[in-house]
């Protein structure tokens, strides 16, 4: 198979990547757009002009530092959703401009099953294994047991933990992603200090809930006078805020793992994966269940073209490609009948 362009530019991540038919990374590039800081999250509209300034040079590049020009592609890739409509417009509309500009090949790739299979790129593991998908905008616990087949056992029922870390970081007053900011600062807090509550802790199944923990947080800020929190109390907060997600996320996994005994390893992807104290709890929970546990390098866990290449490829091996009329979907389900392969392999 010849190489495979993908792009992304689902959220606020604008991203290009050239793999050969192996999967061996020919050239990345990821540009995650500080635009949207000032605002305190990301701003749809910024964010897909911003990928329509970024996105031409950026593949410029990357064909360049494959040494490669379209006409010697098996494919163009494009994350098609779920995510922010305008960037999947953008995205998927260059896509299939190449396409069909050069007579090739169309996938329009779920972002989702992307962050899934990433684990097959980095640590060529084998099907069933159950992936948790913890970032801004997704929280979600999933069997995945072959490609196209996506079994969601349970996901938040209100925010998304990374979208937690970020309210939480701005209501301790740090800047916007808040997630790395709460993670260095419960570095220096006293995990004794505050108790807050586990949502969920111990309840059946493996679903998430996340904003009783937000306001608890909220109402502990609260308590201190208008202004900047002492930075000791503010690390004391972070800390346990922190403990508590950490400690929800390995009680959920735990259940997941319960859920599917065929299940040899734990991935967990997405952004919030970066957090140390995060993995080592759910690393811990796989070591106890006699699992292994995955977690692709950083650059790889957060949004990036990478991954998007990585499941053309699967999907490119089992004949799969997308038609030109395939509209990008901002909501766009992993366990939907249209996410299915003929003859997907289980191995
Ligand atoms: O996957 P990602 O780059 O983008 C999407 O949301 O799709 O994830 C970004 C999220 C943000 O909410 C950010 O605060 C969170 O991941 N995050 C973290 C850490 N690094 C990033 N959360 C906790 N600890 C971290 N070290
Ligand atoms: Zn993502």
């Amino acid at each position: 198979m010849r190489p495979v362009l993908a792009i992304e530019t689902s959220c606020d991540e604008t991203a290009a990547a050239v793999l050969d038919g192996d999967g061996v990374v020919l050239a990345e590039a990821v540009l995650s757009q500080r635009d949207h800081a000032a605002f305190g999250g990301v701003v749809p509209e910024i964010a897909a002009r911003a990928h329509l300034a970024h996105l031409p040079g950026m593949v410029a590049e990357v064909m360049a530092r494959a040494g490669l020009g379209f006409d010697g592609l098996e494919a163009v890739a494009a994350s098609s959703g779920p995510g922010l409509i305008g960037g999947l417009i953008v995205g998927s509309g260059f896509a299939k401009g190449v396409a069909m500009a050069r007579g090739i090949r169309f996938l329009g790739i779920n972002h989702l099953e992307a962050h899934a299979l990433t684990a097959r790129l980095t640590h060529g593991i084998a099907f069933p294994y159950l992936l948790l998908l913890v970032s801004g905008g997704h929280c979600q616990c999933l069997a995945i047991e072959g490609v196209g087949q996506y079994r969601r056992l349970g996901g938040t029922i209100d925010d998304a933990v990374g979208e937690a870390f970020d309210k939480v970081g701005k209501l301790l007053g740090l800047g916007w992603p808040g997630g790395p900011a709460v993670e260095r600062l419960a570095a220096s807090g006293d995990p004794a200090r505050f108790a807050l509550p586990r949502p969920l802790l111990g309840r059946a199944g493996c679903d998430f809930s996340f904003s009783g923990l937000k306001t608890a947080v909220a109402h502990l800020v609260a308590a201190y006078p208008a202004g900047p929190l002492p930075a000791q109390d503010a690390a004391d907060i972070a800390r346990a805020f922190q403990d508590a997600v950490a400690a929800v996320m390995a009680d959920r996994a735990r259940h997941a793992l319960a859920m599917v005994p065929a299940a040899r390893t734990l991935v967990v992807a997405g952004g919030v994966a970066a957090n140390t104290a995060i993995r080592l709890a759910l690393e811990k929970v796989a070591g106890a269940a006699g699992l292994d546990f995955v977690a692709p390098p950083l650059r790889l866990c957060g949004d990036n073209a990478v991954m998007v290449a990585w499941a053309a490829i699967e999907r490119l091996r089992l004949g799969v490609s997308n038609s030109l009329d395939q509209a990008p979907r901002p909501r766009w389900p992993l366990d939907g009948a249209d996410m299915r392969v003929p003859a997907a392999p289980t191995a």
